[in-house]
């Protein structure tokens, strides 16, 4: 899809961030355009390496910030300039984003939607829509996993080995569907998007060992959440089913 040859970079020079700094106060001037009043932000992230440019024809064209955090990367701003979008460059630079947080054994990227518009771009990028937990403010959360997440449905699973989340932190509230099923005959880790005080049962060979609140889960509040994500590798599972069935 890129007609032009993009080059990105995870180390620009401050050369680049000055051409992004002009681009961004003349877009300001012209039409009002907002980013401009995150200078700060991007300046600190140029200093602390968490800024991703792409450059076409030696020209700075686009900028991506981040954040990690306990494993988390969280993206700030990315934008592409106005006569550059369209052409794959939002879609290169997250790809090459999530290439290098896998490699930093990050378990997930999240971000807020800002401007909503740009929903549809991170849905093509296979992002999802993060369900809306107590207490967040209003903002649009997506979120990717970058794990061998066990494939997450939001339908009841008729297996006898399965996790199941509900999107409530009413214990007795458990006889309608769960939010999320995973079923855990199939191999890989479970990873989702959840608030500590909603529920969670474990099912293994059809009985249920295991029905709480995801902070009291196995007793190991520190272990499984990595917040705003439950974490728990194929490794952890199997060890608990092993201790279950033991
Ligand atoms: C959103 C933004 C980053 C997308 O970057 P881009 O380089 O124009 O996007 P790409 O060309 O890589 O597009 C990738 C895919 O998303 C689609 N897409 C891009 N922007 C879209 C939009 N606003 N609505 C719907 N689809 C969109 C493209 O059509 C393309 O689809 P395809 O793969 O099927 O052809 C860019 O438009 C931008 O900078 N917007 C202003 C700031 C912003 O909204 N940032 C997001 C912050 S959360």
């Amino acid at each position: 899809m890129i007609k032009e040859p993009t080059e990105i970079s995870f180390s620009p020079n401050s050369q680049q961030i000055r051409e992004i700094e002009i681009w961004l106060l003349n877009e300001h001037k012209n039409n009002g355009n907002r980013f401009h009043g995150n200078w700060n932000h991007i300046e600190r992230c140029f200093r602390e390496k968490r800024i991703l440019v792409g450059r076409i024809h030696g020209k700075t064209i686009a900028f991506l910030t981040f954040l990690i955090q306990d494993g988390v990367c969280s993206i700030g701003i990315l934008n592409v300039k106005s006569e550059f979008k369209n052409i794959g460059v939002g879609k290169k630079m997250v790809e090459m984003l999530e290439r290098e947080m896998i490699l930093k054994k990050c378990i997930a990227i999240m971000l807020f939607c800002q401007p909503e518009d740009s929903e549809q771009f991170w849905r093509k990028l296979n992002y999802i829509k993060a369900p809306k937990r107590p207490f967040d403010e209003p903002e649009l959360t997506y979120y990717k996993s970058l794990v061998k997440n066990i494939i997450m449905t939001t339908k009841h699973q008729d297996t006898a080995n399965k996790v199941e989340i509900w999107f409530t932190e009413k214990t007795n509230n458990l006889d309608v569907p769960p939010n999320l099923c995973f079923n855990i005959e199939q191999s890989g880790d479970i990873l989702a998007y959840v608030h500590y005080d909603w529920m969670i049962k474990l099912t293994i060979d059809g009985i249920d060992v295991a029905t709480s609140k995801i902070k009291y889960f196995q007793n190991e509040l520190d272990k499984y959440i990595i917040a705003p994500f439950i974490f728990i590798s194929e490794e952890d599972l199997n060890r608990i089913i092993t201790e279950y069935r033991n």
